[in-house]
């Protein structure tokens, strides 16, 4: 049983598995159900009312169709949300159907105007700029946040650490500039067990769980956690649009969510000598690791986060054509977008993640994001070492000197 002074290796075994016990299992069962029998007329027609409005399962009530309440996915809600010390949180199929259900509600809200921090993953930069779902964005740095903000801004979006580039914001000054707007921060590089945002003043917290939460890459889902109000409004886009988790991914997220704290902290210790390695290969022009001298100037690491994480970002000296023969000469490492995996990815954000991203705004043409697992150290450093011989050895590969950008497509 969890008690409030329950610490945070307990949380993540524990949160979430109320009652499982009393239903005679060890862990919680995966019910597969699309709809649910109703009942009377009456008690269905209410029980139906009550959950498409956002509301939440009840005792006596049906759970009436799996788009509008599923036990493993509220299983998985509670935990994320007792992690964050959010009042709950609701779980999409993806992180950006996370991200689009919020965008959603801050329209409906009436206040579509939305300021963002860039860098932002490339896929919630590519959502913001192009409209689609009926927002409006100003892109600012936190110095510009307050005087972005205008009657009808319904949301400031930061992402820290940020994807790809590894820079660190001050959450509280965010959460201070952003005032009475919410403050949503994407949480996905540093999970609950190295920032809990809403500790600094923030009200959302996202994830894309496709990431650490799952942490085998196995799974996709996407989840947001905040207050009770913003907890009802998502739940309500989620029913109306459609945007649900899957049973199977659910459990598998909240299965992943119980062994979180040892894998982020072990994929950590290992990114952070692996950075340490990095930085004396010649090939290598700059390594971006907030655990590295010199890369925190706001201190932040110790302060507002437990740890600087387990992503690591390198530029090459060689550019574009450099990051092209690094990426493809790595062999333990797959090369492959995501992260967050018990096993070692590498990929080049301008060509991939942050394609769509505006020119101005991309990342750099010759840096690689590298996401760090569970192998042992000096394999990895053995193959990224090996990768990075074959990436100082000048060839013409044909390439030009630059991604080009194209309309759209983007991935994790
Ligand atoms: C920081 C961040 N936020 C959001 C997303 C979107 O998540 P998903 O791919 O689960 O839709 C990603 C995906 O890479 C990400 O890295």
């Amino acid at each position: 049983m969890l008690t409030p002074s329950s610490n945070l290796e307990t949380r993540a075994v524990h949160a979430g598995m109320e009652g499982v016990r009393e239903q005679g299992s060890h862990v919680p069962t995966i019910d597969l159900s699309t709809t649910n029998p109703l009942g009377d007329v009456e008690t269905g027609g209410l029980s139906y009312e009550e959950l498409a409005a956002g509301g939440c399962l009840t005792e006596g009530r049906s759970a009436v169709y799996q788009r509008l309440w599923h036990p493993g996915v509220a299983r998985f809600e509670t935990a994320l949300a007792d992690l964050e010390g959010a009042e709950g949180s609701v779980a999409f199929g993806t992180g950006m159907a996370a991200l689009a259900a919020t965008l959603i509600a801050t329209v409906s809200d009436g206040r579509p105007h939305v300021v963002a921090v860039r860098p932002l993953y490339g896929g919630s930069d590519h959502v913001l700029e192009s409209g689609l779902l009926g927002t409006r964005v100003t892109w600012t740095d936190v110095d510009g946040i307050a005087d972005a903000v205008r009657p009808d801004t319904g949301l400031v979006i930061v992402e820290t650490p940020a994807n790809p580039t590894l820079e660190l914001i001050d959450l509280r000054r965010a959460a201070d500039a952003a005032g009475d707007v919410p403050l949503l921060v994407d949480n996905t590089f540093a999970t609950p067990v190295l920032q809990r945002p809403i500790e600094h003043g923030a009200t959302l917290v996202l994830h894309s769980a496709t990431k650490y939460l799952g942490g085998h890459g196995d799974a996709m889902g996407g989840v947001v956690a905040g207050p009770i109000e913003w907890v009802e409004k998502l739940r309500r886009v989620r029913a109306l649009t459609g945007g649900l988790l899957h049973p199977m991914g659910a459990y598998l997220l909240h299965r992943g969510i119980r062994t979180l704290p040892v894998r982020v902290r072990a994929q950590q210790e290992t990114a952070a000598e692996l950075a340490r390695r990095l930085e004396t290969h010649p090939a290598v022009a700059s390594v971006r690791y907030p655990g590295l001298a010199g890369q925190d100037p706001q201190g932040l690491v110790g302060r507002q986060m437990a740890g600087p994480g387990s992503i690591i970002a390198i530029e090459l000296a060689g550019g574009f054509d450099a990051a092209c023969r690094f990426t493809e000469a790595c062999e333990l490492v797959t090369h492959a977008v995501s992260l967050g995996g018990v096993d070692s990815l590498v990929q080049h954000p301008a060509s991939l993640t942050h394609r769509p991203v505006a020119a101005h705004a991309k990342p750099n043409a010759g840096v690689v994001r590298l996401s760090i697992g569970l192998e042992h150290v000096d394999d990895l450093t053995a193959d990224l070492m090996a990768a990075l011989d074959a990436a100082a050895v000048p060839q013409d590969l044909g390439r030009s000197s630059a991604p080009a950008v194209p309309e759209a497509g983007v991935a994790g």
